[in-house]
């Protein structure tokens, strides 16, 4: 059993309530679960390979999942990075292997799950991206229509593609992702669609499972660090909350200290960390090459401060330059191809590194949210163009040893 509460005044609303925050106070809500019929230990785990569902005595879902095979993404060991950085215990895990190339992939197998059981009949998001590549993929499996709202002329051309081709609506909005997510809120309230953004506290179940697969596939070890892209802060979030619940359920005995990396010109709960705030002043013009994450006004700012703090973590905010140089890196150290977003991650490691705030012996995990091929654009203004020859293999000649 479970009940969707309140973080700040812990009022209590039952599972098939449709609130996103507190009615009561605008709180955050979150998913607290009474566990205490349920007796659950390592071996239940083990032999099983990683999924979302692989947890799911410990998710709000009672139907069968729409599912197209989330979760299981892989965990890397990175030896030349983490040389190059100066530890000696990096791991990388790679979110943009689901099926749709990111992480949100294991928030909406939940929420859509949980949105036909509810019996909602339509699905609606803002994004910055990848969220509405992947309410459209989980909405034409569950046979749901889908509504999304991007800002116009930020989105890159990867996650608009996929949207497009799964047959969401998709409404460009003149105005940035803080615009749109009060837009569809609005519209939701209005409409009776069901909101699946990160202040939905079903979606954010579903993204916990990041920490449930780090420990399982680091063999039950709890990682010293866990570094990861902040937007609008509900994966930060989901995940501390993962580590929270199996160190509750015994499993573990410790969580990792989280770490949030915003890029410098959309980095309120950077701001407000680095002031001991708990909760922020919203950036009115976000700008990044990382439009993933180029969110001014998060959403989920007061938990993820919350986890950062309770968990002794960190936050701290990188250039456009450390995100790009530490794509490359990972790109042609690793062959791990991520979007920029994703590569803040390092490049706020590397940071942290040369400013003495991680030390080399410590174990560190870094999640790379998305994947290269989600960001085509910026990838070819990057990097070193093709270049075109005669097909003769004089002028290849000349080309390759020039
Ligand atoms: N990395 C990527 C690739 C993302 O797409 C996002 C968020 C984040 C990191 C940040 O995660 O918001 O939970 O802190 N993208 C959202 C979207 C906002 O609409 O796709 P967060």
């Amino acid at each position: 059993m479970y009940v969707q509460k309140c973080i700040q005044c812990g009022a209590e609303y039952k599972p098939q309530e449709i609130v996103y925050t507190c009615p009561k106070c605008d709180g955050l809500l979150e998913i607290v679960y009474d566990w205490s019929e349920l007796s659950i230990s390592r071996k239940d785990f083990e032999g099983v390979p990683p999924s979302v569902w692989k947890y799911k005595a410990l998710l709000p879902v009672e139907r069968d999942p729409v599912s197209i095979n989330e979760g299981g993404t892989a965990l890397y060991r990175c030896d030349r990075l983490a040389q190059k950085i100066g530890i000696e215990n990096l791991y990388v895990k790679h979110e943009g292997l689901n099926p749709t190339g990111s992480f949100k992939d294991r928030g909406m197998t939940v929420g859509v799950s949980k949105a036909l059981e509810l019996g909602m009949k339509t699905l609606a998001c803002a994004s910055t991206g990848n969220t509405s590549a992947s309410l459209a993929i989980y909405g034409a499996k569950a046979n749901l229509p889908v509504v999304v709202m991007l800002p116009a002329g930020k989105v890159a051309m990867g996650k608009v593609a996929q949207a497009i081709m799964h047959g969401a609506k998709v409404l460009s909005i003149r105005g940035n992702f803080d615009d749109a997510l009060k837009l569809v809120r609005e519209l939701c309230d209005h409409e009776g669609f069901y909101l699946l953004n990160s202040v939905n506290p079903y979606r954010l179940e579903g993204q916990k499972t990041i920490a449930f697969e780090v420990v399982d596939q680091l063999g039950w070890e709890v990682p010293d660090k866990l570094v990861l892209p902040v937007g609008n802060a509900g994966n930060i979030s989901a995940i501390y909350k993962g580590f929270r619940e199996f160190k509750e359920l015994g499993l573990t005995d410790r969580v990792p200290q989280m770490i949030g990396i915003q890029a410098e010109g959309s980095c309120p709960i950077v701001n407000a960390f680095k002031k001991g705030q708990k909760d922020i002043i919203p950036v009115s013009s976000p700008e990044t090459v990382a439009t993933a994450i180029r969110i001014g006004d998060p959403v989920n700012a007061v938990k993820a401060l919350e986890a950062i703090y309770q968990s002794g973590g960190l936050a701290e905010s990188v250039s456009d330059e450390e995100i790009i140089a530490a794509q490359k890196d990972l790109a042609r150290l690793e062959g791990i191809g991520v979007e920029p977003a994703s590569a803040s991650s390092i490049a706020g490691l590397k940071k942290l590194v040369d400013m003495g705030l991680i030390k080399s012996d410590e174990i560190v995990v870094c999640i790379t949210t998305g994947h290269l091929l989600k960001d085509p654009e910026e990838v070819l203004q990057m990097c070193e163009s093709p270049i075109e020859v005669d097909a003769t293999l004089d002028a290849i000649n000349k080309a390759v040893f020039s």
